[in-house]
């Protein structure tokens, strides 16, 4: 029987939570490591491909899915799931990725988003000004900030606490009146700093040709020799489901508390529309052509090749350490990656509130009293072991092939399982658009068979990482550990399905045979 939920306020608050999870670090740094490391130009082609073919019908088949679930009471996949395929004993055992996915990766983005805290707060006050005048200095910056516990330690605790005072408020007034003005304002702060950055013309007179126009070129030039690159195809294909966050898990969540009635055609594709264009326009015109400018073609590469956070955390310090008013906007560039990060991470708490409340029908008070209690001691290793490989590792399993596996067998469940036509009436329902009757085809077929190239060309590409070819000797057994803890979660969160149903189906039990007495009588 289903309770009562809470649900969205308003349609404009689900659509800003919804792009709110979806615009976040991602946009604004990796998003232009990954372009840059697959050589610009050569990127965007196969990125808006994913985009259309896998993106896009992802997002709706999840927007969906969720909807659907959520009119029976489930605002997670194992419940989900289950509804869609009832005859099926096991299939709520798959959708514990959809706890586990956005548990995982709460336990590391939280801590890097602290990090956007504290370089913000330090930025803005004038601290990294000195190091930020050369590279080495500003990487022996980041360094000690990453290995000293003060005052990294303290941003990390202020930022725990922030996501779980927005959690503890509910959806509706916790995560929708958050994202209600943490979305228009990091969208100010964004376009603040790209204008900064597309009137800064060329810095250097001796290389004129180091300028913004140059650096956005190097962004949308394309260049079709890359298309027979699979690395790029991954990289493209693996950037987009990360930045829309689906394949996660949380867009089932956020949709599960949608009203039947609701449309979700319009809605995603306009959360989506939301995301690519900061990503691609905003976040697009900030970091690499300020990049480019200052460093030149040849720089730029080999700084995105050294480290995911270099250009995000070395490289624009320094730029923006030579603009007027270097605090200010330093201050603004942290800030911004602080209120996107919080956006995304209040969405990968939800599915385990969401799973307690719904299937343990335990109070959200204490739904987020427990899941404080277990990711703050996840978080600990990440903290104070972040040298030791568990970032990269957790991102590889959680942040990227635990989504593919994921989409994958969502979309077969929903096209195939459920059937496109029960598919293509139920994402219409109450729908204010009709999707392109070529979705029907692509989710259907295209979707599903390139989300089976990618696992297959990824788990062959990622030998290196799957036997630890490449991690130093003295990281093996914080990599392993790692990847036992990771095992160890996601059976842990399959008893608790198991003991769920259980419970669910006790309950059912007992009501029916109280039925059948009073009928007796
Ligand atoms: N979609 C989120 C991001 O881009 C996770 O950071």
């Amino acid at each position: 029987m289903a309770k009562n939920r809470d649900s969205w306020a308003s349609r404009l608050g689900v659509i800003l939570a919804v792009a709110g999870s979806a615009v976040g670090l991602g946009n604004f740094l990796r998003f232009p490591v990954q372009a840059v490391q697959n050589g610009g130009g050569a990127f965007m082609i196969p990125y808006f491909i994913s985009l259309l073919l896998l993106g896009i019908p992802l997002m709706w088949v999840e927007w969906t899915l969720g909807r659907y679930g959520g009119g029976f009471g489930h605002g997670t996949a194992p419940g989900i799931f289950h509804s869609i395929w009832r005859k099926n004993r096991f299939i709520k055992y798959f959708g514990v990725i959809g706890i586990f996915g956005p548990l995982a990766i709460f336990v590391y983005y939280t801590y890097i988003e602290s990090w956007t805290l504290g370089f913000g707060v330090l930025g803005l006050l004038g601290k990294m000004k000195t190091a930020a005048l050369h590279k080495d200095t500003m990487q022996a910056f980041l360094s000690n900030y990453q290995t000293n516990l003060w005052p990294s330690y303290l941003f990390f605790l202020l930022t725990f606490f922030a996501n779980m005072y927005v959690i503890f408020h509910g959806v509706s007034k916790g995560i929708e009146r958050f994202s209600r003005w943490a979305m228009p304002t990091l969208l100010i702060m964004a376009l603040v700093l790209m204008i900064r950055v597309l009137t800064l013309g060329a810095p250097y007179p001796e290389h004129s040709d180091w300028n913004v126009l140059n650096g956005l070129g190097y962004l949308w030039n394309p260049d079709f020799s890359a298309l027979l690159d699979p690395k790029v195809w991954l990289a493209a294909a693996g950037q987009i489901f990360f930045t829309l966050s689906v394949g996660i898990g949380v867009i089932l969540t956020y949709a599960s508390y949608l009203k039947k009635t609701h449309d979700v055609v319009l809605s995603g594709l306009t959360s989506v529309s939301t995301n690519e264009f900061i990503e691609v326009v905003i976040a697009g015109s900030i970091v690499i052509p300020a990049a480019f400018a200052f460093l030149g073609p040849m720089e730029i590469e080999g700084v995105a090749k050294s480290g995911a956070f270099n250009l995000g955390f070395v490289t624009m310090p320094m730029i923006l350490n030579r603009f007027p008013w270097p605090q200010f906007f330093t201050g603004l560039w942290f800030l911004l990656l602080f209120l996107a990060g919080v956006t995304s991470s209040v969405s990968l708490v939800q599915p385990a509130i969401a799973f307690l409340e719904d299937e343990f029908n335990i109070s959200r008070r204490k739904a987020v009293m427990i899941f404080a209690v277990v990711s703050f001691i996840l978080t600990q290793p990440v903290v104070f072991w972040f040298s030791k490989g568990i970032v990269d590792e957790m991102d590889f399993w959680a942040g990227t092939v635990a989504l593919v596996v994921f989409a994958l067998i969502e979309v077969i469940l929903f096209t195939w399982v459920f059937g496109m036509d029960n598919a293509w009436e139920e994402i219409h329902q109450g729908a204010d658009l009709m999707v392109p009757r070529i979705y029907k085809f692509i989710m259907k077929y295209i979707t599903p068979t390139l989300l089976l190239v990618i696992l297959v060309s990824w788990l062959v590409q990622s030998k290196d990482i799957i036997f630890m070819t490449k991690v130093p000797p003295e990281n093996r057994p914080f990599v392993l550990g790692t990847r036992l803890a990771l095992l160890g979660s996601l059976l842990f969160l399959a008893i608790l399905v198991n003991i769920a149903w259980r419970r669910r189906e006790a309950l059912a039990k007992a009501e029916r045979s109280k039925e059948e007495e009073i009928d007796e009588k």
